[in-house]
């Protein structure tokens, strides 16, 4: 999961199958609510967006979708073109259903009903339902932690076995294919394929991929990619609407695939209300403000590929650093346009020529040599030395490892510094007569 990050070249993906392929199905885990920042809010808000651009059939409800609060769930369901759809979760005063019980698309031949089944251990754990075959002591922390939660807001999680047969006897009635996105475990799937072999496919969530034909039913687990590939089932059907073939396929969403055009607009838009919204940065200072080569304005960030000319072995040990993944560390986690965290994890945010969200501004991502070294345009015009920080004092690198992220630095220092230094690595010098030879 990695909405924003992997999703234009996905949607374009998806384009691109749907102009060969009208019996496409795209559906999606609803377990992309995560933050809790109000930028998040903004995020999921976008992701959504680009999904119903692309046409997705299904959100599927999971228990991680409630992690943003019941409230915002469902202003997002109410907003969304794309239907939420979940066979068990319900309000616990109303009864009310959150999301639709399924939703039914119509391909070439069949008639495709679509639902979701969530995660009830945190009601079992505490008693609101019984008799569900979980072990106890399975409950993991963070998912105990994430249910409480789910709980508070007043949603109840029905036991999954007796919501399905509910549900799956009226699919039946309307749909030939009947496809569960479930967010139990591959065992309760198995245990389900077993107990309604009437369902054609369960898409899994453990994340690890895999799948296994169990009976009739076929199921398929997701990969957590971080937003680099993208999954697609191709089912054959027979006449008497059993799977008879099926592939599995993780295509890889290159940087070589054009973006979606639609959802680019999109994006583009949230980038560009994120970088000019001033009380988003209000509080984030940019960190290298008060040195004299970042004072001065006449110097500006030029990027490490201009770099790599003349000093290429020194940029190719760099590449290999953490500092220069700094950026991708971001983006894996989907917080690349946070202001807070491109302070540190890019090159010169905040300053004139620096970093900046949504702009054209990719060269600067990541901690790179003009963090150390000053912003260097003056340095490349002229190769003049003059105008830049060779030695770099311990006062910089804390600036961006203070005691909370780094709370070791100063005690490592020294060891720190040799790691970043690149006395081994050789490149072009000046000779005694001032030409430029290399030494490699
Ligand atoms: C056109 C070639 C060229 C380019 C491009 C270039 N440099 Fe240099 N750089 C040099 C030369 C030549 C020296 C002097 C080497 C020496 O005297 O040993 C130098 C020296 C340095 C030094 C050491 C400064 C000192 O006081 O000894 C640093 C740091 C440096 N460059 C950083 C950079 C950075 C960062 C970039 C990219 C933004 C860059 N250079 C781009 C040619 C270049
Ligand atoms: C602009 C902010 C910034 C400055 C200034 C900075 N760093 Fe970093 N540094 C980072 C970030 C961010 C990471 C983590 C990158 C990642 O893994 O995503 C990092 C990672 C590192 C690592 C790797 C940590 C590990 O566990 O292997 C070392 C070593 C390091 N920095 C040393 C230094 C030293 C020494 C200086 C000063 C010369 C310095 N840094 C200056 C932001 C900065
Ligand atoms: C004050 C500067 C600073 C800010 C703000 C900051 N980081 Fe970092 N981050 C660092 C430094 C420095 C490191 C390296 C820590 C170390 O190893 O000593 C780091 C490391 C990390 C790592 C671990 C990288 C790894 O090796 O897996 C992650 C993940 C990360 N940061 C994400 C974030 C996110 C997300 C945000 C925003 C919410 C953020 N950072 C904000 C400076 C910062
Ligand atoms: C985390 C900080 C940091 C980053 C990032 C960094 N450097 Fe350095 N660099 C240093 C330190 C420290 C030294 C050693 C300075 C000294 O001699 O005291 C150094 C030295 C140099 C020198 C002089 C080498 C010599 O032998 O005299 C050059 C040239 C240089 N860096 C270029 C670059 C280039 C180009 C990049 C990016 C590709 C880069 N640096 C990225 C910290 C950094």
């Amino acid at each position: 999961m990695n909405p924003l990050g992997g999703l234009p070249r996905r949607a374009t993906l998806i384009e691109s199958f749907r102009r060969t392929d009208r019996n496409l199905i795209v559906i999606e885990f609803g377990d992309f609510f995560d933050g809790t920042n109000k930028l998040d809010e903004l995020r999921v808000l976008t992701y959504l967006r680009a999904l119903e651009a692309i046409g997705c059939d299904a959100v599927g409800v999971t228990s991680s979708s409630f992690a943003m609060g019941l409230a915002f769930l469902e202003q997002c369901m109410k907003d969304s073109f794309v239907p939420f759809v979940s066979s068990n979760a319900t309000h616990t005063d109303t009864g009310a259903r959150l999301g639709e019980r399924f939703v039914i698309k119509e391909t070439s031949k069949h008639r495709v009903g679509i639902t979701s089944i969530a995660d009830d251990r945190f009601s079992r754990e505490t008693g609101v339902s019984k008799g569900h075959p979980h072990d106890a002591g399975f409950v993991s922390k963070s998912s105990a932690g994430s249910l409480a939660r789910v709980q508070e807001k007043g949603i109840k999680i029905d036991e999954p076995f007796k919501a399905l047969a509910e549900n799956l006897s009226l699919m039946e009635k309307q749909c030939d294919i009947l496809i569960v996105m479930s967010s139990l475990s591959q065992q309760e799937n198995e245990r389900i394929a077993d107990r309604f072999p009437r369902i054609n496919v369960i898409v899994g969530n453990n994340g690890k991929g895999g799948e296994k034909l169990a009976g009739g039913t076929l199921i398929v687990n997701n990969r957590s990619n971080k937003g680099k590939l993208l999954g697609r089932l191709t089912l054959a059907v027979s006449g008497k609407n059993a799977i008879a073939g099926h592939t599995v396929e993780w295509l890889s969403i290159d940087k070589k695939l054009p973006d979606n055009k639609e959802v680019r607009k999109i994006l583009d838009g949230f980038y560009d209300a994120v970088a000019k919204d001033e009380k988003l940065w209000q509080d984030v200072e940019p960190k290298l403000a008060s040195f004299d080569l970042e004072k001065d304005q006449s110097n500006q960030y030029v990027g490490a590929a201009n770099c790599a000319s003349c000093h290429e072995a020194v940029y190719r040990d760099w590449r290999k650093s953490k500092h220069a993944r700094a950026y991708n560390t971001l983006l894996d986690r989907n917080r690349h346009f946070f202001p807070d965290c491109v302070s540190c994890h890019t090159t010169g945010a905040g300053l004139a020529t620096g970093f900046q969200v949504g702009q054209a501004t990719g060269h600067l991502e990541g901690v790179q040599c003009e963090i150390c070294h000053g912003p260097a345009s003056e340095h490349v015009a002229t190769d003049g030395v003059f105008q830049l920080r060779k030695a770099v004092p311990e006062e910089l690198c804390v600036k961006c490892h203070d005691s909370e992220v780094s709370p070791n630095f100063k005690d490592k220092f020294e060891a720190l510094m040799r790691s970043v230094n690149h006395a081994n690595s050789k490149g072009l010098s000046r000779t005694g007569t001032g030409e430029l030879t290399r030494t490699e």
